[in-house]
């Protein structure tokens, strides 16, 4: 071992090893210089620990550590000594100690002012963002990026040990492929050999897994990179990664049922937070849609929407009469303790509300008149069309308490389901509702196969086209291809998509019908799907699977809201990386040796 070299860590140290002889090695996190004594924060992957030197007993050692700046690389040697009384710091687990520095050997210096400073928490959110990305090598050297790479690597490493221990192995698959569509663009590879033709990046490893169970691998998974050229939002990146996982000879249940024990040993061997239900809580598409106005639900919370359509089926307001006459519905959903809202902010609701596509947003406050807590009464604009018997059938409907505004969208069913799924949001933000210690894992079952798509004028398949339908609704397939439902399933937790999975077609007859239903002519078919159709056709098992999303667990792991916060490497703006200048021009000659020329738009 070289004399420099560190023969403990930083963040290690405790009141036990005072007394002990240490050497560190890190950077420098902060200097306080105090005239004849000098703190210095030193800071390694495991934490940060104070040095100290003073005039009197080494003005040497004093000099050189007044001296180093931020972020400069040292080797330090001394004395492990518990800290002055008073002097502990509570916040740091080595605030009970600090090394009595002997020696200071500077490993190298920061050689250029900081674009940004590492160790202020407070600031950062004020730092650029491209500037952060372009400088990532410092962004992640702050101890919660740190935590944060440390967090991602120990929650796939017990994903790793769960699977392994069920039987499963990780099978790598070719990332130069052909397109597996999974809803957005390719990001394509041009191949030298042969111009005009492209590989395509996965946006899934979808096809080859399905293949590996054709193969007999029975239990196959992987760390998978996905790639995707479609809009970037909070949760969603160009490349990302998936627990990619497919069994074989199981049924649905198998696999939601392994998926969520995974998730429990993932999540207690790795998180502080709470699971909001054991098992997880398990709703059908339509029963999300109507209870909750999203497919996603944030289940940490109640406020569930109401459907009071029955309740008013005779009513005398000309607006929700109408609504019921064309086939809409009413549903509401409560605003607890909203009915002390002033005017100003019920219009406010109304706007938004009708920002997300509703023609109105009608309101009734829950009254205790006599203060008996029985008799409760509305009030408001459209008090005076409800009668007593709906009154009562409404408060009933919508479980409403004094105090409570009932927002109401009367619409046809989809826009009502959206307009209050957002407003329930928009309310439980608002209260505070949402733990953040809770992490509420459900599943959504039961999609629909498949979804009219107006503006094409054909069924979309809403997965992708290997989804099996229920047995039960095989026989609409030919009928009444809406009512079909897929055993297809989400993966939800906080209002989050975490993933999703289904149980795939094995049968060839099964395969051409809903082949036939998405309008994929038989050319279309072997063109895009012959290699699957082929290998289907020599003993398909029955098989299914699911892929989480790795970026998304981690963010709704460490409460961030913004998935570039849990990549090393992130893409900003249109996909772009700023540290790497990535995308870049190519020269002439490489273009022209894949045979391709840039024309400019
Ligand atoms: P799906 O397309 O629903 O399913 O993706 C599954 C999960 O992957 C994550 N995800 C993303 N994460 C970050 N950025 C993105 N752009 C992005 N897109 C998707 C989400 C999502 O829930 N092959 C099927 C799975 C299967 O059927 O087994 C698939 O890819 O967490
Ligand atoms: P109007 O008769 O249009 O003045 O509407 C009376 C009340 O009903 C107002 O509060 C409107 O916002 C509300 N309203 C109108 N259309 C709808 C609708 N489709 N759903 C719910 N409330 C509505």
């Amino acid at each position: 071992m070289a004399h420099w070299q560190r023969t403990r860590s930083c963040g290690e140290l405790r009141a036990e090893d005072a007394g002990r002889q240490v050497t560190l090695n890190g950077w420098v996190h902060s200097v306080r210089s105090h005239g004849d004594l000098v703190f210095v924060d030193l800071r390694d992957r495991t934490g940060i620990v104070q040095l100290r030197a003073d005039a009197a007993s080494s003005p040497d050692v004093l000099e050189a550590l007044a001296a180093v700046k931020s972020e400069f690389v040292l080797s330090v040697t001394g004395e492990v000594q518990m800290r002055a009384p008073g002097m502990a710091n509570p916040k740091l687990g080595t605030g009970e100690i600090e090394i009595h520095v002997s020696e200071v050997r500077i490993l190298n210096p920061c050689r250029q002012p900081l674009p940004f400073q590492l160790n202020d928490e407070s600031q950062m959110s004020l730092v650029n963002e491209e500037l952060r990305l372009r400088y990532r090598y410092l962004d992640l050297r702050r101890p919660r990026m740190q935590e944060i790479l440390r967090l991602r690597h120990r929650v796939v490493a017990s994903m790793r040990r769960f699977l392994d221990s069920r039987g499963f192995i990780e099978v790598e698959t070719p990332i130069f492929t052909r397109s597996t569509p999974e809803g957005a663009r390719d990001y394509l590879v041009p191949y030298r050999l042969s111009p005009g033709l492209f590989y395509a990046l996965p946006q899934s490893p979808q096809q080859y897994k399905q293949l590996l169970m054709v193969a007999g691998v029975e239990r196959y998974y992987q760390i998978a990179r996905c790639f995707r050229d479609e809009a970037q939002r909070a949760d969603r990146q160009p490349e990302f990664t998936q627990l990619d996982l497919e069994m074989s000879f199981v049924t649905q249940e198998d696999v939601l049922q392994l998926t969520e024990d995974m998730t429990i040993a993932v999540l207690r061997e790795c998180s502080n937070k709470r699971l909001g239900s054991v098992p997880f809580a398990r709703l059908t598409y339509d029963d999300a849609m109507l209870r909750y106005g999203t497919d996603k639900p944030d289940l940490r919370y109640g406020l569930e929407i109401a459907d009071i359509s029955e309740a008013m089926r005779g009513t005398s307001f000309g607006v929700f009469s109408d609504v019921l006459a064309s086939g809409g519905v009413i549903r509401c959903v409560r605003y607890p303790g909203g009915s002390r809202l002033s005017r100003r902010e019920t219009d406010d609701l109304a706007r938004l509300a009708k920002e997300w596509g509703a023609r109105g947003l009608a309101h009734l406050a829950i009254e205790d008149s006599d203060g008996s807590g029985h008799g409760l009464t509305l009030r408001g604009p459209i008090a005076k069309f409800i009668s007593e018997t709906e009154r009562e059938r409404i408060l009933s409907a919508a479980k409403a308490e004094a105090g409570d505004l009932l927002l109401i969208v009367a619409d046809a069913a989809d826009v009502a389901a959206t307009v209050l799924g957002r407003l329930r949001q928009e309310i439980a933000r608002r209260l505070n509702l949402a733990p953040s210690d809770v992490l509420h894992f459900c599943w959504i079952t039961d999609f629909p196969l498949v979804q009219w798509n107006a503006e094409e004028n054909r069924w979309d398949a809403e997965h992708h086209p290997f989804t099996m339908p229920h047995e039960d609704d095989l026989p609409y397939l030919d009928t009444d291809p809406a009512r079909v439902r897929a055993q297809c399933y989400d993966i939800v937790c906080n209002g989050v998509e975490w993933g999703s999975g289904s149980i795939r077609i094995c049968r060839a007859d099964i395969q051409a019908k809903v082949f036939a239903l998405l309008g994929l002519s038989e050319e279309v078919q072997r063109e895009r799907f012959g290699h699957m159709l082929d290998a289907f056709a020599y003993g398909a098992p029955p098989h299914g699977g699911v892929a989480p999303g790795i970026d998304r667990l981690i963010m709704l792991m460490t409460d961030t809201e913004n998935i570039r916060e849990v990549m090393a490497f992130p893409k900003i703006g249109g996909g772009t990386d700023p540290l790497m200048g990535a995308p870049s021009t190519v020269d002439e000659a490489q273009l022209r040796e894949l045979g391709l020329r840039v024309v400019s738009s």
